[in-house]
């Protein structure tokens, strides 16, 4: 568990960047990682495409990158809650959804996800893309997984990628720069934490993404920003 005031600081630090971002950046706008879904979601609405009564869960939704892709491809019938702390998100959230024509498919849940708590066998679908690393400490993300099993229906799925052993330096004299994430997390431990907490599950892939590396402006430096990033696909068995 980190400090209270490290996890205060990173809590800040996680809304001023994303209030920023989603402010100055359109959904689906070229050039800003708001240009596409997630990689794995065209795979997802293949899977799902003409299935009835499909209900998703998009936890840390954001402005709707993947939950409006998801609901703009699947059946009028299909519903997306989504789970996003920030409000000046969901307020977002809500305009893209009617801007896309999916506004009744859509659900906005204006919360922290480790407050949040729905029936059981609920969901076909939990996405958690680029989002668990914020969660107040490891403790708390496997609690939100092992909540999250319970909420979802025989035959649903997880799609769940974080970032893990995140590194900063300065870009000139290579000096490591200090950051603030919630929970600091280990590609290997976590490897090994996931197929722990997905035993007795169909995991069909569970492994590493290719890494993430980027020159970037951070407290007025320009820095490489990197980081390692994991994902897991598991299917609760019937
Ligand atoms: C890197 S963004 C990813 C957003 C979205 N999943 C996507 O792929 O476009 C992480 C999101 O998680 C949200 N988030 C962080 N901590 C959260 C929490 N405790 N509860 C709900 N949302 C949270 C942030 O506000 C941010 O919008």
């Amino acid at each position: 568990m980190q400090e209270e005031s490290t996890l205060t600081r990173a809590r800040a630090e996680t809304i001023s960047y994303h209030t920023q971002y989603y402010t100055k950046h359109k959904l689906f706008e070229s050039g800003s990682w708001l240009e596409v879904p997630d990689v794995g979601v065209p795979a997802l609405i293949e899977r799902f495409a003409g299935k009835p009564d499909i209900r998703v869960l998009d936890l840390g939704a954001g402005v709707g990158r993947n939950a409006i892709a998801l609901a703009a491809a699947l059946p009028d019938d299909t519903r997306v809650t989504c789970v996003e702390l920030i409000q000046a998100a969901t307020d977002l959230l809500g305009e893209y959804a009617t801007q896309h024509h999916v506004s009744e498919k859509i659900i906005v849940v204006n919360e922290d996800f480790e407050k949040v708590s729905f029936p059981e066998n609920e969901f076909n679908l939990v996405l958690g893309i680029s989002t668990l690393e914020h969660c107040s400490s490891q403790d708390s993300i496997v609690a939100l997984i092992e909540s999250a099993k319970k909420w979802t229906r025989e035959g649903g799925m997880h799609f769940i990628n974080f970032s893990t052993d995140r590194k900063v330096v300065d870009h000139v004299t290579g000096e490591s720069i200090e950051t603030f994430v919630e929970t600091r997390l280990k590609k290997d431990e976590w490897l090994s934490e996931l197929a722990r907490l997905y035993q007795g599950w169909d995991i069909e892939f569970l492994g590493s993404l290719p890494p993430y590396s980027e020159v970037l402006m951070y407290n007025g430096k320009q820095v490489v920003w990197s980081s390692n990033e994991i994902e897991v696909r598991a299917v609760k068995k019937g």
